[in-house]
């Protein structure tokens, strides 16, 4: 049997990937900060399942407490499956965003995911197996269309990975990275929005489903809602035409004029 750990695990995406990841026998280890919500899934599951699932409190944003979950990550038994789902969001704009909770969000959105799959990644490479889910946002490749710094925290777990998928896919660490649009979830209600006002909301079931799909066909890329793949394609290439361009040693021509 192989381990899971998923942080996020007491609600919305990260519990029903710990609903998933039981039914096709992964062992689980559940990450968040609310302890009865993560107590009653896992004893859930064991009792469904007959898997073993340990719970681990933790406020990914507070040092302290994050360094128990890293802790873990390097202790037996040893993880197979990291999926890097806690997250937040905040409404507002950027201008009149409170630095203190934009930090906080950083802390969560960006330094904990990395420090986690950084722990991970070591002994994945040693194993020559193991898999990185790192969830992201359809809003890395849409900042205009939110206001403040989320977009921005979900283009970097986008681009991480991405760059660790280059660095170590060839080693057998598998990295996907899923990229949702607007779900069912708390999020919105937790950072003062208002779900009802959303439209076209994916269901949070769909939402992972989808993405276990992605993830057995082992892409790099997942965006559920996406209705022709070629459209990621053509996205993708029209980066590799652009790339062409970055190995130039002078600037080009439009540059070399002031009008
Ligand atoms: N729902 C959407 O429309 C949507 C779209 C794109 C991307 N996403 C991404 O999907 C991921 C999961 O979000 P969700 O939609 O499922 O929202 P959610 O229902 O609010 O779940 C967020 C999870 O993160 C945990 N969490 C929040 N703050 C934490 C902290 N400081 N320390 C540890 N755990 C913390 C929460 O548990 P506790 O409160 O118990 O700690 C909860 O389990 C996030 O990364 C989000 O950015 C969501």
């Amino acid at each position: 049997m192989t381990t899971a750990l998923i942080t996020g695990a007491s609600s919305g995406i990260g519990a029903v990937y710990a609903r998933r990841l039981a039914v096709r026998g992964h062992n689980l280890v559940l990450v968040a900060r609310a302890t009865d919500r993560l107590n009653s899934l896992a004893s859930e599951l064991r009792d469904a399942h007959g898997i073993s699932v340990e719970v681990i409190t933790a406020d990914l944003t507070d040092t302290s407490q994050l360094e128990l979950v890293l802790q873990r990550l390097h202790a037996e038994p040893s993880i197979d499956i990291l999926v890097n789902n806690a997250g937040a969001a905040l409404v507002g704009d950027f201008a009149s965003a409170d630095p203190a909770k934009m930090e906080t969000l950083l802390s969560l959105n960006v330094v904990a995911p990395t420090l986690l799959a950084s722990a991970v990644l070591d002994s994945m490479v040693a194993r020559g197996n193991g898999a990185i889910i790192n969830i992201a946002s359809v809003l890395a490749l849409l900042p205009e269309y939110s206001r403040g710094i989320y977009a921005a925290t979900k283009a970097y777990v986008l681009t991480l990975s991405q760059s660790l998928a280059a660095e170590v896919s060839a080693k057998g660490v598998y990295v996907q990275a899923v990229l949702p649009a607007a779900t069912r979830t708390e999020i919105y209600e937790r950072a003062g929005g208002d779900i009802s006002k959303v439209p076209d909301v994916m269901e949070v079931e769909a939402l992972v489903d989808a993405a276990l799909v992605g993830f057995d066909r082992r892409e790099l890329v997942t965006i559920p809602p996406v209705p022709d793949a070629a459209a990621w394609e053509a996205f993708e290439h029209a980066r590799g035409v652009l790339a062409l361009g970055f190995s130039n040693s002078e600037p080009a021509a439009r540059y070399r004029s002031s009008v």
